[in-house]
């Protein structure tokens, strides 16, 4: 056994002296090959930073699927047919009532439809409009749904735990409510933070209000309570959706969303952290 341990070790002592004469022909004053990790895209940092904020509230993560029927994504959500708010929402259908969804509102339904109150989720996930692509607009966004149902749920919930929320991603900063309409809320509200460039005093990016609108919001209409078999007069919920490409654009200062979307991985390896 020693002679065997004595010889496989001068084996190996004679092997690692020739590859050290090999590597003193090796020119080790090249600079390294510059690695490159990866990293996540800066839509994605923002969907699991509000994800990080909501959890913390108890609120949990639901997913629905991105081909929808119109009953979740139109009917339930209480949108009359031909009501003008549809023109908005304007889609590629995949077969008959089958249509790439708008919004993740329908999300809210499946959510309401499997699930007795108290109700608490954030729904992350893509939509589809008939947008062109420019500067401001993407033919396939992400947006963030959120829906809290309980005994007792008041517009209080709503403006104070939206406004923790913006404190928490925004750090420190005003915010302000103002009247909207959406068919599945009632009363509806924008929720505009000051605006992160000047704070306030207007600039071009807020066209002069001192305001930038994040998210849009409301108390859950009774009629989309009773479409997903909640009873109305018993319970109550508020709602709310907002598009984190806006919100990673704010925060990276990037002038285009189409640089978020199409795919050019300089993008990340500028932005990865
Ligand atoms: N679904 C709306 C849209 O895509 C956004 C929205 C507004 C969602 C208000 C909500 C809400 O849940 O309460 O334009």
């Amino acid at each position: 056994m020693k002679a065997r341990l004595e010889r496989s070790l001068e084996e190996r002592r004679q092997q690692l002296e020739q590859t050290t004469v090999a590597r003193a022909q090796l020119d080790l004053t090249m600079p390294a090959r510059d690695q490159w990790r990866g990293a996540r895209h800066p839509v994605t940092q923002v969907i699991e930073e509000i994800e990080g904020i909501f959890r913390g509230l108890g609120f949990t993560i639901a997913l629905g699927p991105e081909a929808e029927t119109e009953w979740y994504n139109f009917t339930a959500l209480n949108f009359p047919p031909d009501h003008p708010a549809l023109d908005a929402h304007d889609t590629l259908y995949l077969g008959d009532n089958v249509m790439l969804r708008t919004h993740t509102s329908p999300v809210q339904i499946r959510t309401m439809q499997g699930n007795k109150p108290p109700i608490r989720i954030l729904s992350p996930g893509n939509c589809y409009r008939r947008d062109f692509f420019d500067a401001s607009h993407a033919p396939m966004f992400a947006q963030i749904e959120g829906l809290a149902v309980d005994d007792g749920i008041t517009f209080v919930d709503l403006k104070a735990t939206l406004t923790h929320f913006a404190n928490r991603l925004f750090g420190k900063t005003k915010t302000r409510f103002r009247p909207s309409f959406f068919p599945f809320t009632e009363p509806s509200a924008e929720m505009d933070v000051e605006c992160q460039l000047c704070h306030g005093s207007g600039c071009p990016g807020c066209k002069g209000t001192g305001w930038m609108e994040i998210l849009g919001s409301g108390m859950v209409h009774p009629s989309v309570l009773e479409a997903a078999g909640i009873e109305s007069e018993r319970y109550s919920g508020w709602a709310f959706g907002m598009g984190p490409a806006r919100i990673a654009m704010l925060r990276y200062d990037i002038p285009d969303i189409r640089l978020l979307y199409d795919s050019d991985v300089r993008l990340l390896d500028q932005l990865a952290r």
